[in-house]
């Protein structure tokens, strides 16, 4: 069956308006077209953020990841938003995704690919269409590209201009992105000594040892003559952005065709990815989404059927290319189980080429005791071992790891070494949507997923070496 779609999507052609005309969910129905349409025909005139050799160069590095030879780190804010943003929220959440990279970096010892839910994650697919506080009842709240924020009936419409405004908000934070990841803040030792200031709390003193570790690689590098000056690699990074392609209007204004292989691209990310909610295979966003040739990541959750995931999979990479697409599980603590096997083994039954990735956010949404909206790290620690689990047993690759985090000191979610309570919640929730991991419980995190990669090449290694003897 897969076989006829896939020939069906290799062949089929593509038009980046095409998805008008498929059924779409979760997208606000603009009440003037005509305010619509001059959005849309400016943001076309816009240049693209990001170029087709980026988004072919992050292919390529997941192609690696595909097979073993990379891991994924993709984390940011659930929902960017206009009014959080600031060179110092941009600066500190590239700063803990660094530290937790070279933490992963030296558990998986493989390259880890950095990819920022950053520049233009803005929009938001929502469980309900309508919000009610008290007698109120108004419609949800879509993210700053879509409406406000505030709980009054005109913040609620959607308004066309706020895409303008995202896009200059994520163009900005692209050009300090690429500044701060080719301009010598990325220098290896800087996110070296960040490590060891974490570990050097008293909290944190269980990683110190690790810490100690990546120093000492760090130093021998140093001794035998690889330094920034050196090695260029030391103090640049590759640096991704990526968001939920979920608002298609500005996608299709955005979209470009690549003028070295005139295959069309999306320009709004260098990865874009289908959410939960909207990957009908029939639907607007699938058809979207099949046609641009950037890295595609695909959510999966507990009502993904493992036929669905063939289909999609058939029509979102026809020519099974590595590194196209990555599936990013989403299930819950506790669920991995009961679902990812059936989609692994689609997989392999496809014989198709993905990125596992483990997002163990959406699955572990809970209200707390005092009324917050919130996750437990224990519960998303709890995930991805559970998803590292499945792989092993399955035989298949554990390939990156997907998070809602902060550089900033929130009290969002609950838990870790400096831990944060239901009653601390209050403090300093000021997420737009989903309850992000502050910077101490991301680096934390980094360093529990970091002692799981080791474990698990470590196990290898005594396999192989069983089997030698
Ligand atoms: C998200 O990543 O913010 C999101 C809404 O995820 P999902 O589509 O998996 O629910
Ligand atoms: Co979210």
């Amino acid at each position: 069956m897969t076989q006829d779609i896939r020939k069906t999507a290799a062949t089929q052609s593509w038009d980046k308006a095409g998805w008008r005309a498929y059924p779409r969910v979760q997208m606000p129905d603009y009440l003037d077209p005509v305010a619509l349409e001059a959005v849309e025909s400016q943001l076309r005139r816009y240049p693209p953020l990001v170029f087709a050799g980026e988004a072919r160069r992050l292919k390529s590095q997941l192609a690696d990841v595909g097979a073993g030879r990379g891991f994924l780190l993709q984390g940011g804010d659930c929902a960017e938003s206009f009014g959080e943003f600031s060179a110092d929220n941009l600066r500190d959440t590239f700063k803990v995704i660094l530290q937790m990279a070279v933490v992963l970096t030296w558990g998986a010892q493989m390259p880890v690919v950095k990819v920022g839910r950053m520049a233009g994650q803005f929009a938001k697919p929502r469980s309900a269409p309508t919000e009610t506080i008290g007698e109120t009842e108004l419609p949800s709240y879509r993210g700053d590209i879509i409406n406000g924020f505030d709980f009054t009936p005109e913040a609620r419409i959607p308004d066309p201009q706020r895409m303008l405004s995202a896009y200059t908000q994520a163009a900005a934070s692209l050009n300090l992105l690429r500044a701060f990841s080719t301009g010598g803040f990325a220098d290896m030792h800087r996110v070296q000594s960040w490590i060891a200031d974490f570990v050097g709390g008293p909290e944190a003193a269980k990683y110190r040892e690790i810490a100690g570790r990546i120093g000492d690689a760090m130093a021998f590098m140093q001794a035998a003559g690889v330094n920034s000056d050196t090695a260029h690699q030391l103090s640049k990074v590759d640096f991704y952005t990526s968001h939920e392609a979920l608002l298609l209007e500005y996608e299709e204004a955005l979209a470009r065709v690549d003028s070295t292989s005139g295959l069309p691209v999306a320009g709004s990310g260098h990865m874009i990815w289908i959410g939960d909610r909207t990957r009908q295979p029939d639907g607007a966003h699938v058809e979207f989404a099949r046609g641009v040739q950037n890295p595609i990541g695909l959510k999966c959750g507990p009502s993904t059927t493992a036929d669905d995931l063939k289909v999609l999979m058939a029509k979102l990479n026809p020519e099974n290319e590595a590194g196209r697409l990555t599936l990013i599980a989403r299930f819950g603590a506790g669920k991995v189980g009961d679902h990812l096997p059936r989609l692994v083994q689609a997989v392999k039954e496809e014989g198709a080429n993905v990125v596992w990735s483990c997002d163990p956010m959406h699955g572990n949404v809970i209200k707390s005791s005092t009324g917050y909206k919130t996750r437990a790290f224990d519960s998303i620690l709890r995930e991805v071992r559970e998803f590292f689990g499945v792989h092993k047993a399955e035989g298949t690759i554990p390939g990156g790891v997907h998070f809602e985090m902060t550089g900033k000191d929130v009290t969002e979610c609950t838990g870790g070494v400096r831990a944060v309570t239901d009653e601390d919640l209050s403090d300093r929730y000021h997420t737009a949507c989903d309850p992000r991991l502050n910077a101490s419980q991301s680096l934390e995190l980094a360093f529990l997923v970091a002692e799981e990669l080791r474990a698990r090449r470590e196990g290898a290694a005594a396999d192989l070496a069983a089997k030698a003897v």
